[in-house]
């Protein structure tokens, strides 16, 4: 009995490299990519995080030799987090606030620096300058419990935001969670005479394990949990109305963070909004990956770029991630339509 030839050839438009960059469906290109850096107040050389292999906590001059790095590859932009000293944190989180703290000092040295080569954007929260780590300042509600009182926060919102846009923010990122933060962030710049700041807002962000390593990174004082402003990890259509609703107050991106985890939600968001969307893969993410490359477990280059795709393919306009420079370098050595060495070549 003869086996019956197939009529239908898939791998016809598989065969060769050639073949398969035609058909390719997803591009990846350094412009895609954001590097999600930090900055430490006190410190006099860089200082590597232990739970994120490669990633460091930066002085202000070694942060200005990696916003270099980020315009020479092409990045899309630096996203900037300050990590103040100890005895700085406070109930209300105001060295995020002063245009001396870290963060606004960090900013505004980097934008001198790069000027418009590459975009600088902005971490908008308030966790890395309170001490007791929440994103929001402590207050109590009708009954006199403690909690994390949304209206208040919305004040020192506002004016971090200022404060960024004075050092040289190009992007500022509200990541806080904190209901109708984008309408008064968006006001309170049009007010300053910032009306070009872009607003990148953390639209659909979970409350999940995944940012572990993060706290390490920041020197996070959080005890708790943040589950009263970030969403629940099983929940879909809640998103939809977070994005929704920044976009109605004013948000020019939106973002849906983690990103491996919640590809499902990055696709609905993308079929469902007519601005760019953004993902964030986060530091647990970039850890786990990291932790298995370590133990000759998965191979670092392709596995890095196929993370990547999948985000891009899933919808996402943009990623931030801790792997964006090495990401580009791959992406610049792998020549035409963005396909990296070992990538869409093997
Ligand atoms: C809040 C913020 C966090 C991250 C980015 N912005 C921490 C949190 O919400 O708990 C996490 C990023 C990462 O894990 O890489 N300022």
């Amino acid at each position: 009995m003869g086996i019956q030839q197939p009529f239908h050839r898939p791998r016809r438009l598989r065969q060769s490299p050639a073949m398969r960059r035609l058909v390719s469906e997803t591009s990846l290109e350094p412009r895609h990519l954001i590097l999600p850096v930090f900055v430490a107040d006190g410190l006099t050389e860089p200082k590597e995080i232990s739970s994120l292999p490669g990633v460091y906590q930066h002085t202000i001059e070694s942060i200005k030799q990696v916003a270099h790095d980020v315009a020479a590859t092409g990045l899309g932009g630096i996203m900037v987090f300050g990590v103040p000293k100890d005895e700085d944190k406070d109930a209300t989180g105001e060295a995020g606030v002063s245009p001396d703290g870290i963060l606004n000092r960090a900013l505004a040295a980097i934008r001198e620096d790069v000027g418009d080569d590459t975009l600088v954007m902005s971490d908008l929260c308030l966790d890395e300058f309170t001490d007791h780590g929440h994103c929001g300042v402590l207050g109590t509600d009708a009954r006199g419990a403690q909690v994390v009182e949304n209206d208040a926060t919305l004040e020192q919102y506002a004016k971090m935001a200022v404060a960024q846009a004075k050092a040289g923010a190009h992007i500022v990122a509200p990541s806080g969670m904190m209901d109708g933060q984008v309408a008064v962030i968006r006001e309170a710049l049009d007010a300053a005479g910032f009306e070009e700041t872009v607003v990148l807002a953390y639209a659909a962000k979970y409350a999940s394990a995944f940012y572990g390593p993060f706290r390490e990174a920041v020197g996070s004082s959080l005890k708790g949990d943040r589950r009263t402003y970030q969403q629940d990890p099983g929940n879909a259509r809640e998103s939809l109305r977070e994005v929704e609703l920044d976009i109605d107050e004013g948000a020019d991106i939106v973002m849906v963070k983690p990103a491996m985890s919640f590809s499902d939600i990055i696709a609905q968001t993308a079929a469902s909004v007519d601005v760019p969307v953004a993902t964030y893969q986060v530091s647990g993410e970039y850890a786990m990956l990291v932790a298995a490359f370590e133990r000759g477990w998965l191979d670092r280059e392709p596995a890095i770029v196929e993370s990547l795709y999948s985000l891009r393919r899933a919808g996402a306009d943009m990623i931030l991630t801790y792997f964006a420079l090495e990401a580009a370098r791959l992406i610049n050595d792998g020549g035409a339509h963005g396909a990296p060495v070992g990538w869409q070549n093997r």
